[in-house]
């Protein structure tokens, strides 16, 4: 089997932090989102893996070739974000006839995906999907399933939804689903949408499996979704502290930190909390929840339920909560007159304070 992980597409939703990086190169527990995906595939023994790129490749392409994975990667490029099944139909001559995992790169599985993907190996179906029970299925692609799981219908935001199960960002493929991509045509947004190549599969006869996932799943989409998923990684926090002689202040709880980052004395920092290499935290309180990334400062400062991204520096700014905060991003009480909040800030931020 090979593996098609999606890392195109524009993230207008995590504007500005979108602007200048590649939505599934934030990270989440100071680890590119894509590498959970990449990682899960890994794991199943998949050594083939191709990595769909969009406007961003190289950031994409870096930050992968850094990171050694031991696999095979190679880098498809989308000339513009069509479409899933547009993806699928341009990585035809890398996937050839073999059956395939397709992961969204925004995607996070507690569990991985060894169990899915065991479970197809052994069956006799077509493709087989992922499901989640939502709330509000309204808003997601939703199928209606047969009492052995098999699929009878996928249905794109429907207005009465036949079920409560919306499609998780994974699907296993065998190479019929070419047959199925080349025959549709573009939805009302303009893109070649997976629903409806595994539709056209359906009515063709072909048999459409699914599982329901086991643990949590995470979409990230939007900023809440990234602070939602830092959360739920942190949950799974081991304690570490690499140099202890730089850890002076009160440490309560499950927290990591890397080499190189000091602490001072008058700090409290409560997990679970994960700070990278580099960073210095002084007077300052460091609350559950938080991912702090490289050679950041946080000076006579509150943050808590944040995601705290490489070189940002947080100096007498009082309580930062349920923020992003991106790279060498500076925020720092302003010392100079006239009194007042001062802001240099790009397009679609957003402030409150
Ligand atoms: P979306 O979340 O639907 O799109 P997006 O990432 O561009 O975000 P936004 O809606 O905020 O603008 O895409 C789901 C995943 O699939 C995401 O990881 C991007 C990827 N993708 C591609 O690589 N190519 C595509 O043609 C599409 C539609 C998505």
């Amino acid at each position: 089997m090979k593996g098609l992980i999606l890392s195109g597409g524009h993230g207008t939703r995590l504007r500005p932090i979108t602007y200048s990086q590649q939505k599934q190169l934030i990270p989440v527990a100071n680890k590119p989102i894509l590498f959970y995906a990449i990682e899960d595939v890994i794991e199943c023994g998949i050594r083939d893996i191709g990595i769909i790129v969009g406007s961003n490749k190289e950031q994409v392409m870096e930050t992968v070739n850094n990171a050694n994975f031991g696999a095979e990667i190679i880098f498809i490029e989308q000339e513009a974000p069509l479409g899933l099944a547009h993806a699928v139909l341009i990585s035809e001559e890398f996937l050839r006839d073999e059956s395939f995992v397709m992961y969204l790169g925004d995607n996070i599985l507690k569990h991985g995906i060894i169990r899915y993907i065991e479970h197809f190996r052994q069956s006799d179906a077509d493709a087989s999907i992922l499901l989640t029970p939502v709330d509000n299925p309204s808003q997601f692609g939703v199928a209606e399933l047969n009492g052995d799981g098999s699929i009878i219908k996928l249905i794109e935001k429907p207005k009465e939804p036949p079920s409560n199960l919306a499609l998780v960002g994974i699907y296993m493929f065998k190479p019929i689903i070419f047959d199925a991509v080349k025959r549709i045509k573009p939805s009302w947004r303009g893109e070649l949408e997976i629903t409806d190549a595994l539709q056209r599969l359906i009515e063709d006869g072909f048999m459409i499996d699914s599982e329901i996932v086991h643990g949590w799943w995470k979409d990230s989409g939007k900023p809440e979704d990234i602070l939602h998923a830092n959360r739920l990684v942190l949950d799974d926090l081991t304690h570490e502290i690499k140099e202890k002689e730089d850890v002076k202040g009160e440490i309560r709880g499950r927290v990591s930190i890397d080499i190189g980052t000091k602490v001072n004395e008058s700090s409290v920092i409560k997990g679970p909390a994960l700070i990278g290499t580099g960073c210095v935290i002084k007077d300052s309180y460091v609350g559950p929840y938080t991912s702090i990334g490289n050679n950041c400062k946080i000076i006579n400062s509150e943050v808590e339920d944040s995601v705290i991204m490489d070189g940002a520096r947080v100096v007498s700014a009082g309580n930062i909560v349920d923020s992003m905060i991106g790279r060498d991003v500076v925020i720092e009480k302003n010392k100079y007159l006239p009194k007042g909040n001062k802001f240099i800030i790009g397009d679609n931020s957003w402030v409150r304070i």
